[in-house]
């Protein structure tokens, strides 16, 4: 059994290094997708993306600009200073305040590169390597075969992984930056310059790179990527970091517009203040004080009828969860709308806006922003954090610079735990 495994695994890897070699340089997206699984961790809300070769997990970052990986082995392959991929990573952004690198007085001049903690903000530098990952190219519907690819990243320290999840070994940068992951994706793949991210609340969600098509469980199964990339919306360019900014018009509650001053979601493209972000690293979508403040309060009298909790830190307004109803797409309370560009809503019902804190607490689950808030570079006006994110599907175009949205996949009978990573057959 083990033996005719092995030798599958065998004729697998001949098939995809068969991919790898069958598809010339520069007739774009003729390779296959590639999935993996996405966890999120209990203990710190945030999610890992199980890309390295055995499974290990790295932290997901959407708004990173590179892959890292803590412990490099000694020693482990450099990349030398004079090389197209030392200009990637000198290009990428370097955070202020990262110490110089430590120059070496013998041997050829090894890239410097900057690997930053997205939790804390902390960031150090070392050696640029390539590392090994792994993950299954996928048909749509089911995982393939195994494909392994050395992607170009940086070592860190291990001190680096403190604040990340226990077992994660280092980040995946997912930015639109050149040394990202799904940047990285489409050249050594030969696929579309995309990717769909969909965040679990248990269980394991998924993340897809390269296009094609993507299906889900449910009864029957429902395949959402063709839909989705007919109702695209504009992505915005922040002038020094590579995140995935998008514009908000205004926020509803209960159909009816929040009051905020003229201006508050906008971001200036000149320092690069203000504006919305999409963000893995911030559990719970973080609004600053002038956006806050106004939502809360439209929520709070939307909401006047239902018994209220006790605070539950870092949350400010909280319900009794016996006086709530459940539906199916999570407590029945008043929508929130966020409005976006060309009139479209995205609308977070109970599922999103709420979250159970305790067996007998639920919470309101947008925070103040945190005047220096580590996870914030630039200060948005919005950071849309994991919790809203989750269980939507959310697909990212890197060349055509636009996003879109499913909406909460409660709403259709189905989730992001919905993949079925079962092998599917390859021919
Ligand atoms: C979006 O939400 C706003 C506020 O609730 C509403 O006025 C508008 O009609 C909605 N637009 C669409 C297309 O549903
Ligand atoms: C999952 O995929 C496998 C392989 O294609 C298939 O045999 C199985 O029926 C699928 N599971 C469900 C629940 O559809």
């Amino acid at each position: 059994m083990s033996l005719r495994r092995s030798s599958a695994a065998a004729l697998a890897a001949l098939l995809a290094l068969a991919v790898l070699l069958g598809t010339s340089a520069d007739d774009g997206g003729q390779g296959q997708p590639i999935v993996a699984r996405v966890s999120k961790d209990a203990s710190t809300s945030l999610y890992t993306i199980a890309i390295k070769v055995g499974g290990v997990p790295l932290l997901v970052d959407l708004a990173g600009p590179m892959l890292w990986l803590a412990n490099c082995p000694t020693p482990h392959r450099i990349i030398p200073c004079v090389s197209h991929d030392c200009d990637d990573v000198s290009t990428t952004y370097r955070p202020p305040g990262c110490p110089k690198p430590n120059l070496r007085g013998d041997g050829p001049c090894a890239c410097p590169a900057y690997p930053r903690n997205p939790v804390d903000g902390r960031c150090r530098s070392d050696d640029a390597t390539t590392i090994t990952l792994a993950a299954n190219a996928m048909d749509g519907q089911n995982p393939l075969y195994l494909v392994t690819f050395r992607a170009v990243g940086s070592c860190a320290p291990g001190e680096l992984l403190e604040s990340l999840p226990a077992g994660a070994a280092g980040v995946a940068g997912l930015s639109r930056l050149p040394l990202s992951l799904p940047t990285q994706f489409a050249s050594l793949l030969k696929v579309a310059n995309e990717f769909a991210l969909c965040l679990p609340s248990g269980g394991d969600g998924v993340a897809v790179f390269g296009g094609g098509p993507f299906q889900l469980l449910a009864a029957p199964p429902v395949e959402l990527a063709e839909r989705l990339r007919e109702n695209p919306l504009p992505l915005l360019k922040h002038p020094y970091n590579g995140g995935y900014y998008f514009g908000i018009t205004g926020i509803a509650v209960n159909q009816q517009r929040v009051p905020t001053p003229d201006g508050v979601f906008d971001l200036d493209a000149g320092s690069g203040t203000g504006g919305a972000v999409f963000s893995t690293v911030t559990p719970y979508t973080a609004l600053r004080w002038d956006i806050y403040w106004p939502l809360r309060n439209a929520f709070d009298v939307a909401t006047s009828g239902i018994a209220r909790a006790d605070k539950v830190a870092p949350f400010d307004l909280c319900y009794q969860a016996s006086a709530l109803t459940v539906t199916r797409v999570g407590y029945a309370v008043a929508s929130i709308e966020l409005m976006l560009d060309g009139g479209r809503n995205w609308t977070l019902p109970g599922a999103s806006s709420l979250v159970q804190v305790n067996d007998n607490t639920v919470c309101f689950a947008f925070v103040q922003m945190a005047s220096s808030m580590p996870a914030a570079i630039d200060s948005p006006a919005v950071i849309l954090g994991g919790h809203q994110m989750e269980n939507n599907l959310l697909m990212f175009d890197l060349v055509k610079e636009t996003f879109a949205f499913s909406g909460l996949l409660l709403g259709i009978r189905t989730t992001c735990s919905n993949f079925n990573f079962t092998m599917g057959s390859s021919y």
